[in-house]
């Protein structure tokens, strides 16, 4: 019998042990990636694209958009237009590939996250 309890304590522990371990760690897999001063992904290409775009506002304006590579392209041209937006010359083919990859619109990050317990009803019910 006292055989028997012990045995069951100790396969008990191993059993919690593991459901410690095996907590996966989301939080930290979502929030690598971030750079924590502007709010953008972080990549090669940050300082470059930090360096132009966030000299006039915030980087918000970035991270708030979803654009394609050519809807980019028409924001550059337009604000340098009107906004005085100088030309990003050589380096304009960097910051649009870093604009495409991280804020086009078919970047998993704009989608909205799949509803949860959600409690449906039948339309027909009454
Ligand atoms: C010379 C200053 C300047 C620089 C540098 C600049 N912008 Fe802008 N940008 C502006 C101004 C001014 C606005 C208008 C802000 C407002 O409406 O409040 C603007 C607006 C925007 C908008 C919003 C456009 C809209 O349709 O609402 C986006 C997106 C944007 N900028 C992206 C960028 C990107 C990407 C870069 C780097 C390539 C960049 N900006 C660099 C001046 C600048």
């Amino acid at each position: 019998m006292k055989n028997l309890l012990l045995f069951l304590l100790l396969a008990f522990s191993i059993v919690l042990i593991k459901c410690k371990n095996s907590q996966p760690q989301i939080q930290e897999e979502l929030s690598v990636g971030i750079d924590p001063d502007s709010g953008l992904q972080i990549d090669p290409n940050l300082m470059l694209v930090k360096g132009q775009c966030t000299a006039c506002h915030s980087a918000k304006l970035i991270t708030q958009n979803r654009f394609t590579r050519e809807g980019w392209k028409d924001k550059i041209v337009w604000m340098q237009k009107t906004q005085n937006l100088w030309d990003l010359g050589e380096f304009e083919p960097a910051v649009l590939d870093y604009l495409e990859k991280y804020y086009s619109p078919e970047e998993r990050a704009s989608r909205r996250a799949n509803l949860e317990n959600v409690e449906w009803y039948d339309l027909n019910e009454r």
